[in-house]
């Protein structure tokens, strides 16, 4: 089937190689010129583990396309999916901006019949008042069909993810467009669920919003183990054997970040107040992240009482690892608390540097830690865990290690002779 992709980011980019891959004739369209023309060079502007490979093999095989002819491409393509971003408001609800941009574009070029498949997060009721948009705008209702399709890539693992759901999600007005969107992914073992517009774009709120309380939830329960000297992982451990609960999302540590959880969250607490329901779970569930680094800053300071003047280093600065992504991650709030503190910080990420006022990035892990007073880890990435204890150690100033993602041993650390402080550890 010839599809039009509106937007090569995070999601649109991926799901574009994806349905190529899956046999599709792919238009990936964008009006960022710049990310076009890497595209078009075979070079994908951010990393998604096997992104590369897989665009570059369905680029040169011919069934996927990059371009910036947004208007051309969409009235050619019997098939639209939209993905471009939904960015969040100062008061928390999604600026739709973009889609209702594409939506236009789309009005006003349907000449025969188009599938419209919103993959981008939109606030529930949104994909019906594009419906009525489109309607108002005077496209006869014959002429297309919209449907809500919510993505539910994780960055990391996100073509992983896409090659085996274990739901595909189509919120649909009728079963009309039902037999094409079966032929668009390749199922495998996933199950179908179809629903109507707006249930489809809840399913999506309620997925990230939940796992978004698992975390908070992690995170409290982590701060009564610190309170009582209980180990949390053991309490986690209990906790994760229970297949009703399972152990996913109950990692306790600085928080949940990136471009989705908070923005969801948000946006979901804001569409319900809108409908006047009261979101009590879901204030709280903010509240808790809102308030980690607080409780990290304050088990620094049991053994580092003054903050002013002390160089600290942070490794990890992306949200989660493996992938190259600072959108809302915690490890940037942090350094900024801690410059507002009047540390000096030291940075050293495995894949980006982010330039900060008083902050010095590091190629080397080891460098990095140079007659540093604290270490801090941000983000769990795998060679934190594997790294040369001693070498860090002979090369800082105080042997102070916060664990605030607990993934590194804390025995072998202490036999070195570090003060070692975890999450919800005695
Ligand atoms: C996606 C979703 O679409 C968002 O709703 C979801 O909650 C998170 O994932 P993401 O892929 O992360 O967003 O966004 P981003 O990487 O910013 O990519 C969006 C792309 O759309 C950009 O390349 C931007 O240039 C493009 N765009 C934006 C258009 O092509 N047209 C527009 O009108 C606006
Ligand atoms: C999320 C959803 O998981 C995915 O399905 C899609 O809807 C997009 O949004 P993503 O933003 O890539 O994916 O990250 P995710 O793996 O969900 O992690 C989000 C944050 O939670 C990270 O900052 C991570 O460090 C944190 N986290 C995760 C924890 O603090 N504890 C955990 O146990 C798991």
């Amino acid at each position: 089937m010839r599809i039009c992709v509106v937007g090569a980011g995070y999601v649109g980019l991926t799901t574009a190689t994806a349905l190529a891959d899956f046999g599709h004739e792919v238009q990936c369209v964008d009006i960022d010129q710049a990310k076009i023309e890497s595209l078009r060079q075979g070079k994908v502007p951010f990393y998604e583990q096997g992104l590369q490979e897989l665009m570059n093999i369905n680029h040169q095989n011919g069934r996927l396309h990059f371009s910036i002819q947004v208007e051309e491409n969409i009235r050619d393509s019997p098939i639209v999916l939209i993905a471009v971003d939904t960015p969040p408001k100062e008061d928390g609800s999604s600026n739709l901006s973009n889609i209702h941009s594409v939506v236009e574009t789309i009005a006003s070029n349907i000449k025969g019949y188009k599938l419209i498949i919103t993959k981008s997060t939109v606030p529930p009721g949104t994909n019906a008042l594009l419906y009525q948009m489109l309607l108002d705008k005077g496209v006869e209702e014959d002429l297309f069909d919209i449907v809500s399709n919510p993505e539910f890539l994780r960055e990391g693992t996100a073509l992983w993810d896409i090659k085996h759901p274990n739901k595909i999600v189509f919120g649909t007005r009728s079963e009309r467009p039902i037999k094409i969107l079966k032929k668009l992914y390749q199922k495998g073992k996933a199950s179908y669920i179809f629903t109507s517009l707006t249930g489809a774009e809840l399913i999506k709120y309620a997925s990230n919003t939940f796992l978004a309380t698992k975390i908070s939830f992690a995170n409290e329960m982590a701060r009564i183990c610190d309170a009582f000297e209980v180990n949390y992982i053991d309490v986690a451990k209990g906790l994760g054997t229970d297949p009703r609960i399972n152990r996913h999302f109950l990692n306790a540590g600085l928080g949940f970040g990136g471009s989705c959880l908070p923005k969801d969250l948000c946006a979901l607490k804001d569409a319900a107040m809108r409908q006047n329901v009261e979101t009590k779970l879901l204030d709280a569930v903010m509240a808790i992240n809102d308030t980690q680094i607080d409780i990290y800053l304050k088990k620094l300071r049991t053994v580092l009482p003054n903050l002013e003047g002390k160089q600290i280093t942070v490794w990890g600065l992306t949200f989660k690892p493996h992938t190259d992504d600072l959108r809302t991650s915690p490890a940037i709030a942090l350094i900024k608390q801690l410059i507002r503190k009047g540390c000096y910080v030291h940075t050293y990420d495995p894949m980006v540097q982010q330039e900060l006022a008083n902050v010095s990035n590091f190629n080397d892990q080891y460098e990095s830690v140079k007659n540093s007073d604290a270490l801090i880890i941000a983000t769990e990435w795998e060679q934190f865990h594997e790294c040369d204890w001693s070498e860090v150690k002979s090369r800082m100033k105080a042997s102070i290690i916060l664990d605030a993602r607990n993934c590194i041993d804390e025995k072998i650390v202490r036999n070195e002779g570090f003060i070692y402080l975890g999450v919800g550890k005695p």
